[in-house]
C-alpha cells in the first residue's frame, strides 16, 4: 500500500516537475542553486536538518552574489533575488502581486496577508482607509496606556534579574493589538489570551511546513501529527474568536450614533475606532463578506502584535549591548517629554523623536522581523530583459539585502543608527530597505507600527537602564516565517531614580 502510494506521489511529483522545467525555460540563463537535483530540487539542504541549519542554509544560499538566481523548493522553482533594484521591480509592479500557494496553508484566504490577488485587490483598498492618520492617531492613548502597563508589570520584577523582555513585549503589543482591533481588554478577558495562543501555535505549525517540502501536499500533510493539532488549535481558537466578535456585533448594535465633535478630543486625537467596527461598518455596507471579517480579525491580530513586539525585543537588547546608543535615545526622550511633566503624546511631538526613529529603523536593518518575502506573477511581465509567465514565483531576500556591504558599505555587519541619518539615507537605493516590504502589497501597519513601537520606548527609557550579559554574537537563529533567535534576548533592568535621570 505504501509503495502504490509513493509510487503515486513519485509520479505526480514528476509531472509537476517537467512542467515548472518548461515554464522556466524563460530563466535558463539564471544561475541555479547547487546541488539541485531532480523532482527533490534543492531540497536536501533541509531535509532533516535542525532550525537553525535551516536559517543558516537559506540565508547562506541566499547570499549570492547574481542579481537573480534560481532556487528549487522540490518541483517548485523560486526567482530569488537580495538586490534593491530587483526587489523593487518586482514589489512594484502591478502583475506580480499575488501571493504563492505557501501562504494558503495559513488557511486565511480572505484575510489581507494571505489573500490571492482578486480578493486582495479589493479588500485593500477598502481597507487602506481603516489605517489613515486620523485613525492611528486616535489609538495613542491606548499605546500610551498599555505601554504604561508593561513598564508597571516590568518594575515589580526583581532587580538584577535578566529576563526574557521579548515575553513582555510580546504581551505589550499583543495588548495592544486587541484594544484596538477588537476593543477587547486582555486583561479583563482570558479568552483573548487564549485565542492568542492559539492563533501563534497555528502559525508555528504552519512556519514548520514552509521547508518541510513532502508536506506542501495537503494530502500527506493530512497523515501527519501536526495537522491533527492544527485542526484541533484552529477549531477551538474559532469558537473563542466567534464569541469575542459577536461580542462586537452586540456591542455595536447597542451604540448610539455619535457626532464628528463627540470623536474628538481635547488633543485633536479621535476616540478610537476600532478596526472590527470599521469593518462592520464595511460588511453592513456589503462591501465585505463574514468571512473577511473574520480573516481580517485574525490577520490583523497576529501581523500586528508578534511582529512588533519581536521586534522591541531585539530593539531592546541593542540599547542593553550598546550604552552610547541608549544614553542618545533616551537624552532625546527625556528632551522632548521632560520628567517633569507626565508624558503627553501629541502627533507632533512623536515625529521629533528623530534619533529614537534612527534607532528603530536600525534595528529593523539587522533584525528585519518578516526575513523572506515571496510573490507570485498574477500576469506575465518583463524583468531585467526576461518574459516573466504569469505563476512564475519569486522570493526576496530581506535578511541578505539589509546585509549587502555593497549597499550598506563595509561595516554592513555593524549596529549604527547613523545608517539612517538624512545624509546617508539620500545616497542610498530607495529599496535598500524594505523590513515592511514594499509597493503597494506592503504592509498596511508599518506607521501603527512605528508609533506604537516608539511609544513603548520613551515609556521603557523613562523609567530604566538595560544592561546585559549577553553579546550580540549570541543571537542564533532558526528558520520560521519570522526572524526568531533560538536564545532569546536576555536584559537586566535597572529602575532610573528620579534624581539619576535629571541627571541626564
Ligand atoms: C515591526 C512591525 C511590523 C513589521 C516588521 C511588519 C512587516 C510586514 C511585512 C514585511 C509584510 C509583507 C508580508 C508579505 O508580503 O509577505 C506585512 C504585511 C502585513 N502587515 Fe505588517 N509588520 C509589522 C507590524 C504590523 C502591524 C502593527 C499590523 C497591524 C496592526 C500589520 C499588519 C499587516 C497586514 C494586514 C499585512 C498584509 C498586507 C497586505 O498584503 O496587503 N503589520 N507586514
Amino acid at each position: 500500500m505504501i509503495l502504490i502510494l509513493l509510487s503515486i506521489i513519485l509520479a505526480l511529483s514528476l509531472v509537476q516537475y517537467i512542467r515548472f522545467q518548461r515554464k522556466m525555460s524563460f530563466a535558463k540563463n539564471l544561475p541555479t542553486v547547487q546541488p539541485c537535483y531532480p523532482v527533490v530540487g534543492n531540497g536536501l539542504m533541509f531535509l532533516g536538518k535542525s532550525g537553525e541549519e535551516r536559517f543558516n542554509n537559506l540565508s547562506g544560499v541566499l547570499k549570492n552574489s547574481a542579481k537573480l538566481f534560481k532556487l528549487w523548493l522540490g518541483v517548485y522553482p523560486f526567482i530569488c533575488t537580495s538586490d534593491p533594484g530587483m526587489a523593487q521591480k518586482i514589489f512594484t509592479n502591478p502583475n506580480c502581486m499575488e501571493k504563492p500557494f505557501i501562504y494558503d496553508f495559513f488557511k486565511l484566504e480572505y484575510g489581507l496577508f494571505a489573500a490571492h490577488y482578486n480578493v486582495w485587490k479589493k479588500q485593500r483598498k477598502l481597507l487602506n482607509l481603516t489605517f489613515n492618520q486620523k485613525i492611528l492617531n486616535g489609538f495613542v492613548p491606548i499605546f500610551d496606556r498599555c505601554a504604561q502597563n508593561l513598564v508597571q508589570t516590568l518594575a515589580a520584577l526583581p532587580e538584577g534579574k535578566s529576563i526574557n523582555i521579548t515575553d513582555y513585549m510580546n504581551r505589550c503589543t499583543l495588548e495592544m493589538v486587541c484594544a484596538t482591533t477588537i476593543g477587547s481588554d486582555l486583561n479583563k478577558n482570558p479568552g483573548v489570551n487564549k485565542l492568542m495562543t492559539l492563533i501563534i501555535g497555528v502559525f508555528n505549525l504552519v512556519s514548520a511546513r514552509i521547508l518541510n517540502i513532502p508536506l506542501y501536499w495537503e494530502r500527506i500533510y493530512r497523515l501527519t501529527k501536526d495537522y491533527r493539532k492544527e485542526v484541533l488549535m484552529r477549531t477551538e481558537g474559532y469558537s473563542y474568536a466567534n464569541q469575542i466578535l459577536q461580542d462586537a456585533v452586540d456591542r455595536r448594535s447597542k451604540q448610539v450614533a455619535r457626532t464628528e465633535s463627540d470623536e474628538t478630543d481635547d488633543d485633536g486625537y479621535r476616540r478610537p475606532q476600532i478596526f472590527v467596527d470599521q469593518l462592520l461598518e464595511l460588511h453592513e455596507g456589503n462591501k465585505l463578506e463574514d468571512i473577511e471579517v473574520n480573516d481580517n480579525v485574525y490577520t490583523i491580530i497576529v501581523a500586528g502584535s508578534d511582529t512588533s513586539g519581536t521586534e522591541l525585543g531585539y530593539a531592546a537588547l541593542m540599547l542593553a549591548l550598546y550604552p552610547d546608543i541608549q544614553e542618545k535615545v533616551h537624552r532625546e526622550i527625556v528632551e522632548i517629554f521632560p520628567l517633569e511633566d507626565p508624558v503627553n503624546f501629541k502627533p507632533e511631538s512623536l515625529k521629533q523623536l528623530e534619533y529614537t526613529e534612527m534607532f528603530i529603523k536600525e534595528c529593523l536593518r539587522l533584525y528585519p522581523v518578516v526575513p523572506n518575502l515571496m510573490r507570485e506573477a498574477n500576469a506575465e511581465f518583463e524583468l531585467d530583459g526576461m518574459k516573466v509567465p504569469k505563476g512564475t514565483y519569486f522570493l526576496v531576500s530581506i535578511y541578505n539585502m539589509h546585509r549587502k556591504k555593497e549597499v550598506w558599505g563595509p561595516n554592513a555587519d555593524k549596529f549604527d543608527p547613523e545608517n539612517f541619518s538624512p545624509d546617508r539615507c539620500k545616497e542610498r537605493h530607495p529599496f535598500a530597505f524594505l523590513p515592511f516590504s514594499g509597493g503597494n502589497r506592503n504592509c498596511i501597519g508599518s506607521r501603527y507600527a512605528m508609533i506604537s513601537m516608539k511609544i513603548i520606548l520613551v515609556h521603557l527609557l523613562r523609567s530604566f537602564t538595560l544592561s546585559t550579559k549577553m553579546k550580540s554574537e549570541d543571537l542564533r537563529f532558526y528558520f520560521d516565517g519570522m526572524l526568531r533567535s533560538i536564545n532569546k534576548p536576555q536584559v537586566i533592568l535597572e529602575r532610573r531614580t528620579f534624581a539619576s535621570l535629571c541627571v541626564n
